[in-house]
């Protein structure tokens, strides 16, 4: 049975990555991942907004040595992230040597600027890729091609420091995400991660406040990254990966017939703990055997646009199929 599979160039043993998260903080929790077959991890996110805070600091405190040059220990503004800049790429340093398989660093940030540097810094700490993650909403109603554009002046940015191979975690509001898949893999992205998770706001009706919420292992998300994942197969120059709603064995296999080359779990990392990845690759060698699949890549796409035995399932005439062939339920609707 082989499970090999490959993502942003490299070779992995299987499919199975560990998505960005805080997991990648402990090098202790990364070894277990790593014991139980994990084949590559994201490290959680430096952000633009760190980095920029810190270089602010560096430079009041710069301001402050020349006017008192006693008070060198001055920092304009703590930073409360986990790990700063300087403890991340001692992180990854970390990592690398505790860890056989690929870390991939991940930058966070929305627009061009100094904070791109800290992909290099990154690559010089060691790290085998990274990803480049830009959250952003365009909550003020921005035109679609100034995103977009400002998508691929980023990515630019950060590809031209760099040796390694760079992955763009998408967001999946683009109004042609293939397309916008495409232009990122022309500009130098080596893979594309469908999607970013949106986290969105609660709206408390009674305390009439906006709240974080961040719930664990939404499924219902991987739907939506299958769609995609099968249109991009065979359309994009590049490596694709799953990142939402990866619980089980059975989605891998859904992730993999769509056209992904591998699957990030994270959600499903964080709550089941390291055994989980075992038992996943367990299940997955167990399936592939009794449907007599010897690789990986051999269904790899098997269900996607380009190659599924029925395109149409993915087209508007089943879109109003299924309108038409819904069954009520209620006995309300039906009596
Ligand atoms: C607690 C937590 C922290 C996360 N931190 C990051 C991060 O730093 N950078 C990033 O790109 N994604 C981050 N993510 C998003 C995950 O990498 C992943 O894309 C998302 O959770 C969807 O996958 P899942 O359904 O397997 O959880 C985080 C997710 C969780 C739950």
């Amino acid at each position: 049975m082989n499970l090999d599979s490959r993502w942003l160039g490299l070779s992995l043993p299987n499919p199975i990555v560990a998505g960005a998260s805080p997991l990648s903080a402990s090098v202790d929790r990364c070894r277990r991942l790593e014991d139980e077959g994990i084949a590559a991890l994201v490290m959680h996110s430096l952000f633009m907004e760190q980095i920029a805070r810190e270089e602010a600091a560096l430079a009041a405190l710069d301001a402050h040595r020349h006017a008192h040059p006693e008070a060198s220990s001055y920092l304009a503004e703590p930073i409360d992230f986990a790990l700063g800049p300087d403890e991340y790429l001692e992180q990854v340093r970390k990592l690398k040597t505790a860890l056989s398989v690929p870390v991939i660093g991940s930058l966070n940030g929305t627009a061009t600027g100094q904070w791109t540097h800290h992909a290099k810094l990154i690559e010089d700490a060691g790290a085998d890729g990274l990803e480049l993650n830009m959250y952003y909403l365009p909550l003020g109603g921005e035109p679609p091609a100034e995103v977009e554009q400002r998508h691929l002046e980023v990515l630019e940015a950060v590809r031209s420091e760099l040796s390694i191979p760079v992955a763009v975690k998408l967001n999946f509001f683009f109004t042609s995400p293939v397309y916008m898949a495409k232009r990122l893999a022309s500009t130098g992205a080596s893979g594309l991660v469908f999607f970013n998770r949106l986290f969105h706001p609660h709206l408390d009706v009674t305390e009439l406040e906006v709240r974080p919420d961040l719930e664990l292992r939404r499924r219902s998300s991987l739907s939506l990254r299958l769609l995609w994942v099968a249109a991009a197969f065979g359309n994009v120059d590049a490596d694709l990966a799953v990142s939402g709603g990866v619980v089980d064995s059975e989605d891998v296999l859904r992730c993999l017939m769509a056209g992904a080359n591998c699957v990030q779990m994270t959600s499903a990392l964080l709550s089941k703990g390291p055994g989980h990845v075992r038992d996943t690759l367990f299940q997955l060698r167990q399936w592939m055997e009794e449907n007599e699949y010897e690789s990986v890549e051999q269904m790899r796409g098997s269900l996607s646009v380009a190659r599924s035995p029925d395109p149409e399932a993915y087209e508007r005439a089943n879109y109003m199929r299924t309108l038409n062939t819904w069954e009520p339920g209620g006995a309300w609707y039906t009596g």
